[in-house]
């Protein structure tokens, strides 16, 4: 009985997520992009299958999407947990022309092709990005980004394979205690249901523009727009960052050509590679 019962669970999501990609192949009006995509009903992490599926030869654009993680996986060693059936959760294979001192340039340019797509969806509100690559709407977190490489051995290699992990919360209804008061979905804020297929295909078509114009020689256009999306400028913030105790105070002024973050101190302008904004007026 119990068998049957999963069984019959199971056909369910198969159908379901034939008719997500369906809806995608529909949509999509990309060259590379998203072109060659698999759509899984559960996996592990989409970045781990995508990481595997690049080191076997995947072609440039390959997608993985999954509508449930079991290991979900967030920057820093965290977790990612999402609602099944309710967000975005996919893996991009890209093999970016630009050595691994540029590759931030990959997530200055999702972060801005999501942002000008979600900001579509959401009117009238605006997201904005939370330096590196976090989207907030409200102040809230929405979506976050993890750029994974193949190999840093040779720093100077370029078109190694690089995967670009994207969660966004497009339908959840509700999150766990402890991170309901940093974690949203457009659902929560908005009070509408998201289409999220639609969503995805406008942010891959996006997206391909961006990309293909990046050049190391020529960032200021993707940093303009980058900056204008920019949560907290011109602030007073507060960066920390994971596994130590020590924080840095200071008004955001810039973004440097190779993303990082310049803070204006008491000792003058700092740039910072990484670490945690928070605004000191929330
Ligand atoms: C963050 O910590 O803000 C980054 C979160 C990235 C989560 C996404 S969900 C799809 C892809 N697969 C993963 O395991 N992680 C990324």
């Amino acid at each position: 009985m119990l068998g049957t019962v999963k069984e019959s669970c199971m056909i369910q999501l198969r159908t379901h997520i034939r008719s997500l990609e369906r809806e995608y192949r529909d949509l999509l009006q990309t060259h590379t992009l998203g072109q060659c995509a698999r759509f899984l009903v559960e996996t592990d992490s989409t970045n781990v299958q995508a990481m595997s599926w690049a080191q076997e030869g995947a072609a440039e654009g390959s997608l993985i999407f999954a509508e449930h993680q079991t290991g979900g996986k967030g920057r820093h060693g965290r977790i990612w947990e999402a609602q099944p059936s309710s967000n975005l959760l996919f893996s991009l294979i890209l093999r970016p022309r630009l050595t691994p001192a540029s590759l931030s340039l990959i997530t200055i340019a999702a972060s801005v092709a999501l942002t000008e797509t979600i900001e579509t969806f959401i009117e009238p509100l605006t997201p904005a990005i939370k330096w590196p690559n976090d989207i907030l709407v409200n102040g809230q977190k929405c979506c976050g980004m993890l750029l994974e490489s193949a190999s840093a051995i040779n720093q100077q290699k370029k078109e190694l394979p690089v995967v670009l992990g994207i969660g966004l919360n497009v339908n959840q209804s509700q999150f766990p205690e402890s991170i309901s008061s940093r974690a949203t979905s457009l659902l929560l804020e908005t009070g509408r249901h998201i289409p999220r297929i639609p969503l995805l295909t406008r942010f891959l078509e996006k997206l391909e523009t961006i990309y293909y114009s990046i050049t190391e020689q020529n960032t200021a256009p993707l940093l303009a727009r980058y900056k204008s999306h920019l949560a907290f400028m011109n602030t007073n913030t507060t960066l920390t960052f994971v596994g130590r105790t020590d924080q840095v105070e200071g008004i955001i002024r810039d973004v440097s050509s190779t993303g990082a973050l310049r803070l204006e101190t008491k000792t003058g302008i700092q740039e910072f590679h990484a670490g945690e904004v928070t605004s000191q007026a929330q």
